[in-house]
């Protein structure tokens, strides 16, 4: 991805502090962030931001999203319930490459409960450092529809 891509952010309570370190980190290497919250650490609902966030790159106000939740798994179900949206949690490097490179995501969900936040931030640089390999792929991605 280009330094111009906008990239989406959101979380719910879990994931304040992780969400501003990654805001910083992507913003200082240059691309676009579009934090959409939320600011306090109140408790709130992650289905609600991870929708959210789904349907902003879903409409194409940002190219990618990255979204946090305590394990990841909940924020990311909310986001891949939103038509056009590929999100995937990752916990490692090697499946944030992975999930850009064969099925195209457009989404990235984190647990911050899960991993630290210097691997946070690794797991994001892999997956904006990837890009889509398309051929077979793109075949198999576009098989991706709801039932
Ligand atoms: C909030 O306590 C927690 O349930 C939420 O952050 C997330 O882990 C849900 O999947």
């Amino acid at each position: 991805m280009t330094s111009k891509t906008r990239i989406v952010l959101s979380s719910d309570h879990a994931a304040i502090d992780l969400r501003q370190a990654i805001a910083a980190h992507i913003q200082a290497r240059g691309f676009e962030v579009v934090d959409i919250g939320p600011v306090t650490t109140e408790s709130t609902h992650y289905p609600m931001h991870g929708r959210a966030a789904a349907e902003h790159v879903a409409a194409g106000k940002s190219d990618l999203g990255i979204i946090i939740c305590g394990t990841g798994q909940g924020i990311m179900m909310a986001a891949n319930k939103v038509a056009g949206i590929r999100c995937g949690v990752c916990c490692d490097t090697f499946s944030a490459r992975m999930i850009r490179q064969h099925n195209n995501a457009n989404m990235l969900a984190l647990g911050a409960r899960v991993v630290g936040g210097g691997l946070a931030l690794d797991i994001v640089d892999a997956f904006l450092d990837a890009a889509f390999e398309g051929g077979r792929h793109a075949t198999r991605v576009a098989m991706i529809e709801p039932v």
